[in-house]
């Protein structure tokens, strides 16, 4: 188990890209694997998570080639190539991974079983499995929790399901399940939350209709192998809009970040806290908005974050729970009972982290009360356990750009999870950030 150890500094300055975006990159492969033709995409995430998926494709028969620096080569199979595999599927540490291969794998002729690491293996999967049985799929679980077994369905039939939580990978789940059914499949979000399955589908040339909270999907005869450019992934630019903002001095330049806008949340968030941004350079790349975004040390405060944000910004909380810390006045996160089902449980990791370095905070139900402090030492460091939560693990790194003393930061291996080269990264803008086996 690796720790890192972050001593304090003050300025974080520079111009850096973050890697490829996790989530497209798991969808890239999933339709790549059922198009016809090879998919070509290039800035993908080589991350652990990414990598999971990338074997279980392979482990259905797809062969997928690395052929460069976060290149890749799908040869597509076609809706109804995948072959069984011959061992239980290992996703790893990936929730997204877990539930979308669950709804693709539901509509196939043949049996998988999925399993994941320890924290993977806690973790709801009925809320994939309820909606994906109404079409007709066989899914057993283990009390709510993996492993996810699948046994071939006779046929699936499209459902109009209502989303009960905002997530996209439900969302997603239902949407891949209904390539395989007789008849359209409608799924209505209750808050708006990713939609990059939504764009890609449209992208391999499947006919999906979105309006209003509700999308539809009309079974296609056939995917259409493409070619795509994976954006930065606006969470792993996330630590650096905080960081940034937080600094005492310097200023940052994140390049080539995707800002699709389901997924930045987080800029709106920071903007009413008096944050310093600037989103520049407007391109895109393939069907997703790309920017580069410039930040600046600012005096934050405190706000009340408005709920209908939180899906946008769902996994920035841990840094946000960080900026906050350094906001004058209280910062409160309601509605966000989504965190506690994440990798860790991340209301309950954070508060603790936070109690550590002393700052004060109240966990609520569905999110947190933050009492922040504009002081340079917010943080008193110390030591604080990630629970091997990536995200948590990053957060705290930024941290020691307001700390009095050093933070060491347990379990952080999963941070290869979606973000390899973070310790690079962080210590090329002045985080003093050293990894210990
Ligand atoms: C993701 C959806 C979100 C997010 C996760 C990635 C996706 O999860 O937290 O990191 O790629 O669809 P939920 O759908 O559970 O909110």
């Amino acid at each position: 188990m690796s720790d890192y150890v972050v001593q304090p500094s003050r300025e974080a300055q520079g111009s850096i890209r973050v890697p490829g975006d996790k989530s497209i990159s798991h969808r890239t492969l999933m339709l790549g694997s059922i198009a016809e033709g090879v998919t070509e995409a290039r800035g993908f995430l080589e991350s652990e998570d990414c990598l999971a998926t990338m074997a279980a494709m392979r482990a259905l028969g797809v062969k997928i080639e690395r052929s460069g620096d976060q290149e890749i080569r799908v040869h597509g199979v076609g809706l109804r190539g995948l072959k069984p595999a011959t061992h239980p599927l290992d996703l790893g540490n990936s929730g997204t991974a877990m539930r979308l291969m669950t709804g693709l794998l539901s509509g196939q002729s043949f049996a998988t079983e999925l399993v994941g690491d320890s924290s993977l293996m806690k973790r709801p999967m009925e809320r994939a499995a309820a909606p994906l049985r109404l079409m007709g799929a066989q899914i057993e679980t283990l009390g709510g929790k993996p492993p996810v077994k699948i046994s071939p369905a006779s046929d699936l039939r499209g459902i109009l399901y209502e989303l009960p939580v905002a997530s996209a990978q439900v969302k997603s789940s239902v949407l891949l399940a209904g390539l395989y059914a007789k008849g359209p499949t409608e799924v209505i979000e209750p808050a708006v939350t990713r939609d990059h399955t939504e764009r890609m589908l449209v992208g391999f040339g499947c006919s999906v209709d979105a309006a209003d909270g509700r999308i539809r999907l009309t079974p296609p005869t056939r995917l259409e192998a493409c070619s795509l450019e994976v954006p930065g992934d606006f969470s792993s630019s996330a630590f650096f809009l905080i960081a940034g903002s937080i600094s005492q001095g310097g200023g940052l330049t994140i390049k080539g970040v995707g800002i699709n806008p389901t997924r930045t949340g987080l800029l709106d968030i920071l903007a009413l806290m008096g944050a310093d941004l600037r989103v520049v350079n407007h391109r895109s790349a393939g069907a997703e908005p790309v920017a580069d975004i410039e930040v600046r040390p600012a005096k934050l405060r405190g706000i009340h974050i408005p709920e209908h944000l939180v899906p946008l910004a769902i996994d920035e909380f841990p840094a946000l729970f960080i900026a906050a810390a350094c906001a004058d006045g209280e910062t409160v996160v309601t509605g966000a009972e989504e965190l506690r089902v994440k990798e860790s449980d991340r209301i309950a990791v954070m508060a603790r982290g936070l109690e550590a370095m002393g700052v004060r905070c109240e966990v609520l139900p569905d999110g947190m009360r933050i009492q922040g402090c504009s002081q340079s030492a917010v943080f008193g460091g110390g030591e604080i356990d990630s629970d091997g939560d990536h995200r948590i693990a990053m957060s705290f790194a930024v941290a020691s750009l307001r700390s009095a003393g050093p933070i060491r930061i347990k379990d952080v291996a999963n941070v290869a999870t979606s973000f390899p080269g973070f310790v690079k990264t962080a210590r090329a803008i002045g985080l003093n950030v050293a990894e210990l086996a």
